[in-house]
């Protein structure tokens, strides 16, 4: 279907990705037997029926539960070279990827060990796949700041190798007000500053975000809608949202994918992105998204176009590399409908 390749042929970036949450079933079993680690699971089938949530919580504990099978660098560096050269299939040239330290620091496993791992990962897919790549450090938020302020310190000797910091995990309960002085401290060493917010919880968290956190790009941002008066905001400081379709259908964030409110980000003026979340949780990558939003939403090419051409425009490269995949993505756009006029749709 015309659309889909519309979908395919454009390079864009994913700006919101729990490497974490890349972790497929399979490789799931491949690293317990590797590690001699026993899971609650037999079977992919056991694991696939297990994958049914209602509520974030519910996807955060089989999360954890999943990721404990990652122990050594080399499982690191696996499961973020599979999750890079699938994203490379959809055709992401930029991944702005999420990592959870404290989900593996917590369970014994060093930080030098996740960061060596990742990194090695990322060096690759840039050398062999050409990508662009940089990782976002997130704080689990239903822990203390004082562990925040420990892992930001763990991290100071990877300080040119991280890109930002983020903020995950149970949202209600956890205002970015709990956050404040890591943030703070995270923006003064330099660091980008993103925070999941408004995904479960309400319109406030997201005016929080900005005004207690100063985050440069929202994660979620959904319930920010709810508040007129905070969208004008959000418009017109240009901030852009990390929307995620198939994790907001399957974490019941929205009821039907009919009802996402992707086009009326649009419509408000939003610069909203798509992004697959936990691809492995939720049923698909990146391109899956879009599809899923297009068919649900009946979205023309215009809006595709625009919602991965925000995805590029809301990475944090720099002017130059930005510059450089704009313009391939306009040569990519042209090309496409040179050989397709988008009347056809
Ligand atoms: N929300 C909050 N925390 C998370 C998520 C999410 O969608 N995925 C992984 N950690
Ligand atoms: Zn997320």
């Amino acid at each position: 279907m015309a659309m889909d390749d519309l979908i395919a042929a454009l390079p864009k970036a994913e700006l919101h990705v729990h490497i974490e949450g890349t972790l497929e079933p399979a490789m799931m079993l491949e690293l317990a037997e590797r590690n001699g680690l026993r899971l609650p699971y037999a079977s992919l089938a056991e694991i696939e029926a297990a994958y049914d949530f209602s509520c974030l919580q519910d996807f955060l504990d089989l999360y954890y539960a999943g990721m404990s099978v990652l122990v050594t660098a080399e499982d690191f560096h696996d499961l973020a070279w599979a999750y890079f050269r699938r994203a490379q299939a959809d055709n992401v040239r930029r991944v702005e990827f999420f990592f959870d330290p404290q989900g593996h620091t917590a369970r014994g496993v060093a930080f030098a060990t996740v960061m060596e791992g990742l990194l090695s990962a990322q060096e690759r897919a840039e050398r062999e796949l050409g990508m662009s790549i940089a990782p976002i450090l997130c704080f689990l938020r239903h822990l203390p700041e004082s562990d925040a302020f420990a892992t930001l310190a763990a991290a100071e000797p990877w300080r040119e190798r991280i890109l930002g910091i983020g903020l995950d995990s149970s949202e209600l309960g956890h205002p970015p007000e709990k956050f404040m002085r890591v943030f703070a401290e995270a923006r003064r060493r330099g660091y980008r500053l993103v925070a999941h917010c408004g995904e479960e919880g309400p319109a406030d968290y997201v005016r929080d975000g900005l005004d207690l956190l100063a985050i440069d790009r929202i994660d979620h941002g959904n319930r920010a809608l709810d508040d007129p008066a905070l969208v004008r905001r959000i418009a017109d400081a240009g901030l852009a949202l990390t929307v995620c379709p198939l994790s907001n259908l399957r974490l019941c964030v929205v009821d039907d994918m009919r009802a996402h409110p992707l086009r009326r980000m649009l419509q408000a003026g939003l610069k909203a992105t798509v992004n697959s979340d936990d691809p492995a949780y939720f049923g698909g990558y990146v391109n899956d998204n879009y599809r899923a939003v297009r068919q649900a939403l009946d979205l023309s090419a215009e809006e595709i176009v625009t919602l991965a051409r925000h995805s590029i425009e809301a990475s944090f490269m720099d002017g130059t590399e930005k510059a450089a995949l704009l313009s391939r993505f306009e040569d990519a756009r042209e090309d496409y409908f040179r050989n397709r006029p988008p009347a056809a749709g």
